[in-house]
């Protein structure tokens, strides 16, 4: 059946405006169509892509050639579910897809394929199960926190009173071992319960941050070379300064844990527009990487890197990372990673705000 103009022109408006990305091919798998989602999502426009061969934006996929190929042939269509696909831009993106075998005319049958981005939503998913793993594991510790210390608060008072009966030094040793241990055992729970109290917010520059974390941290770390990589135009953000400068500087100093004789520690800024954190979107958000060059995050810490007491170092006490994801979710924000041998990420997304809010 013959399309009218106006049908055509409707179907034509109806893809342009689709969300997912379009492409049709055609019986030698060279490209007759792409919607514009298809041309963002492959970096190409249609006037350049048109009759060049699907491997020139998917590239190298073996089973994903073969499939079409097949369905082509058989006529079958098919689907698959969050592959990864590498395509031309050199990025590798997890992708739905799906063709469908279309008989065409006398020119004989065309493959339609719809391509659906999981990335983001996948990413998303990781962000809410970070912030939630983090609101779970604090709220475990307050109470634990609370159960501990009432009670060593009493055994404390109790090795006081019970010295001023003793009469000789050696006696007292004993009590100021129970007074030392119940000292140190409330300053570990102080310090896994994390900062307390309202940030102290004021105008802040993020850049004026990273140098100052930068300057102390050189002072301990003369053989790590230190790389500033800022995007000038990100605005002063409002927030509590000394907060910020922690986070960092628990992130940084790991880092320099981790890094050999030739360590390179760079920071990176850039905005992100738009960005939704949780259940917020925010207009800008500063996106601060802190990028070291070491072996990495060992595997089995990779879920629960962010759990307090979670450490891959004897003398560690595995608060650094807790501490510093609280810090950055009050200013709602928040911390993840990637990490391969020679490439780790610690990422902060910090809203940027104008004013208190
Ligand atoms: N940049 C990094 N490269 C490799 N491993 C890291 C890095 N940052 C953190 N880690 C791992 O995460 C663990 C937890 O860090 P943290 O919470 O700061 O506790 P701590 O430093 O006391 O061990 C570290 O012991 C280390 O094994
Ligand atoms: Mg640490």
């Amino acid at each position: 059946m013959a399309m009218t103009q106006s049908t055509q022109q409707a179907t034509q408006s109806l893809l342009d405006n689709m969300h997912s990305a379009v492409l049709v091919l055609n019986g030698d798998l060279s490209i007759e169509y792409m919607n514009p989602s298809a041309e963002m999502m492959f970096q190409i426009s249609f006037a350049r892509a048109k009759f060049r061969p699907i491997q020139d934006l998917i590239i190298d996929e073996l089973d994903f050639f073969s499939r079409i190929k097949s369905s082509l042939k058989t006529q079958h269509p098919f689907s698959a579910y969050e592959d990864d696909l590498l395509v031309r831009t050199g990025h590798t993106l997890a992708l739905d897809y799906m063709a469908s075998p279309i008989e065409y005319g006398e020119s004989g049958s065309c493959l339609l394929l719809e391509f659906v981005s999981r990335g983001r939503h996948r990413k998303m998913t990781q962000e809410e199960h970070l912030l939630t793993q983090n609101e779970a594991s604090r709220s475990l510790l307050r109470g634990l926190a609370h159960e501990i210390k009432n009670p060593l608060g009493g055994i404390r008072g109790a090795a006081q009173l019970l010295e001023r009966s003793f009469n000789t030094d050696q006696d007292r040793e004993f009590t100021q071992i129970i007074i030392r241990e119940a000292d140190r055992l409330k300053q570990l729970v102080d310090r896994m319960l994390g900062p307390r109290g309202i940030p102290n917010k004021s105008q802040i520059n993020i850049h004026q941050v990273l140098e100052h974390v930068r300057s102390l941290v050189q002072v301990e770390a003369e053989h790590v070379k230190f790389i500033a990589d800022y995007d000038p135009s990100l605005p002063d953000t409002y927030g509590d300064e000394s907060m910020i400068i922690q986070a960092i500087l628990n992130i940084t100093r790991n880092a320099i844990k981790e890094v050999s004789d030739d360590g390179e520690i760079t920071f990176r800024t850039r905005p992100l527009r738009n960005y939704t954190i949780g259940q917020n979107t925010y207009p800008l958000i500063a996106k601060i990487d802190v990028i070291d060059n070491g072996p990495g995050i060992p595997d089995e810490l990779r879920e629960k890197l962010f759990l307090p007491m979670i450490t891959g170092h004897a003398e560690g006490t595995g608060l650094g990372l807790s501490i510093a994801q609280t810090l950055i979710n009050q200013h709602h924000g928040l911390i993840e990673f990637s990490s391969s041998p020679g490439h780790t990420v610690f990422t902060l997304l910090l809203p940027l705000i104008t004013s208190s809010e």
